[in-house]
């Protein structure tokens, strides 16, 4: 089977390629390179002994695009193109709307045209807003409350609605949670340009000694320790969910929706915690005001995925400690 991965040398990209190569799956990435570097294809040949072939390509410029789908014949697309920094979102709506949206929309066009109609999407946790309650399962209601969340809803409702007057279409919405860790050979992994807005990231910066100390962003919320708490999931078990899904998208149609997540919640001390005990270091924090927008408890009910995709986490937050550390020591 041969699978088209956009953003391919992005972060969850690149390991799902190499999830996909060891299973035996040809591979196709293009990437216009804004946010990952070419020699992320190295190293998914020094990883799996295979080679993924790369086109560099612009989603919003629809003809760039055209090569890839005339040279080939896909039998599913993986679609992780797209930017994804929350502040930056709000500050650039536009540039999120042309590339996450337009960019989408040319992509899907292109598909249509040389009859390609199954697409996994990259979606998000986000898309659940402030969630009621929680585990948060697939049927909670939907909102957004930033421009990047609002792309993600949009897709959404764009991809659904080409299901309905077309039944060749088979679409599958992964609503990752929060991806974190890197993969085991310390090959690939995540090292964002300039100050991370992320945890692990952060963290990680603070451990090669880049940052003097992490902000925790409040600790008086209504959770055991009073810091936030989310469902952290290491980037290899999110990438194997989306080969389960490639089998999903060839064998279905319609719209198939599953949370990717592991059920558990841990809080930002319980993370600086874990950091410390798996890689023997100290990580150095303060307590700051909370960030604006963001929400007190979010993690997953990953029930269906599991039932319908055969797919749940295996790694455990150790593993994931450890497999971030050994990237930044490696690529920082
Ligand atoms: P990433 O930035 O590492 O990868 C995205 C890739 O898309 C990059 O290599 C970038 O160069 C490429 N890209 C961006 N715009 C493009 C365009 N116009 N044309 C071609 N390529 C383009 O991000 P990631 O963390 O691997 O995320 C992958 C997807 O998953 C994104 O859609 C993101 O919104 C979504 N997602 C990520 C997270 C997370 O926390 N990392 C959580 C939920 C959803
Ligand atoms: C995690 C926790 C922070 C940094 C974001 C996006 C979401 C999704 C995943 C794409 C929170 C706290 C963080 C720091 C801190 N991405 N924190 N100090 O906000 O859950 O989700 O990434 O779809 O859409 O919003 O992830 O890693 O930024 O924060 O205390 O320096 O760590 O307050 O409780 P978040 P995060």
């Amino acid at each position: 089977m041969k699978v088209l991965v956009t953003g391919g040398t992005g972060y969850i990209g690149s390991h799902t390629c190499v999830e996909l190569l060891q299973k035996g799956y040809e591979v196709v990435v293009f990437d216009n390179l804004y946010n990952s570097k070419i020699d992320v294809l190295d190293k998914i040949k020094q990883i799996t002994g295979k080679e993924v072939t790369f086109y560099k390509a612009d989603m919003r410029d629809k003809e760039s695009m055209r090569p890839v789908f005339s040279e080939n014949t896909f039998d599913a697309v993986i679609h992780f193109a797209g930017l994804k920094a929350v502040g930056e979102s709000v500050a650039k709506p536009l540039l999120y709307y042309q590339n996450n949206i337009a960019g989408t929309l040319n992509l899907c066009e292109l598909m249509n045209e040389y009859g390609c109609k199954r697409i996994i999407f990259s979606s998000s946790a986000t898309v659940y807003g402030s969630p009621e309650t929680v585990p948060i399962t697939e049927d909670f209601p939907l909102s957004t409350t930033n421009p990047y969340g609002s792309t993600k809803l949009m897709l959404e409702g764009i991809l659904s609605d080409l299901c309905v007057p077309d039944e060749e279409w088979s679409v599958v919405l992964l609503r990752y949670f929060n991806p974190i860790g890197a993969h085991e050979s310390g090959l690939l992994g995540e090292n964002p340009n300039g100050i991370p807005n992320n945890l692990m990231p952060y963290i990680m910066q603070v451990a090669v000694g880049r940052l003097p100390e992490l902000g925790v962003f409040g600790n008086d919320y209504d959770t055991p320790d009073g810091t936030g708490v989310r469902d952290y999931i290491h980037v290899v078990d999110l990438a194997g969910g989306h080969v389960n899904a490639v089998d999903k998208v060839v064998s279905s149609t319609g719209v198939n929706i599953y949370n990717l997540g592991t059920g558990n919640g841990y809080s930002v001390l319980d993370i600086v915690k874990a950091f410390e005990e798996a890689n023997g270091l100290k990580i150095p924090y303060s307590i700051k005001p909370r960030r604006a927008g963001d929400i007190a408890v979010c993690y997953a009910d990953p029930a269906k995925a599991k039932e319908e995709l055969g797919w749940e986490a295996k790694l455990d937050l150790t593993r994931m400690c450890e497999d971030s550390w050994r990237f930044a020591k490696k690529n920082f």
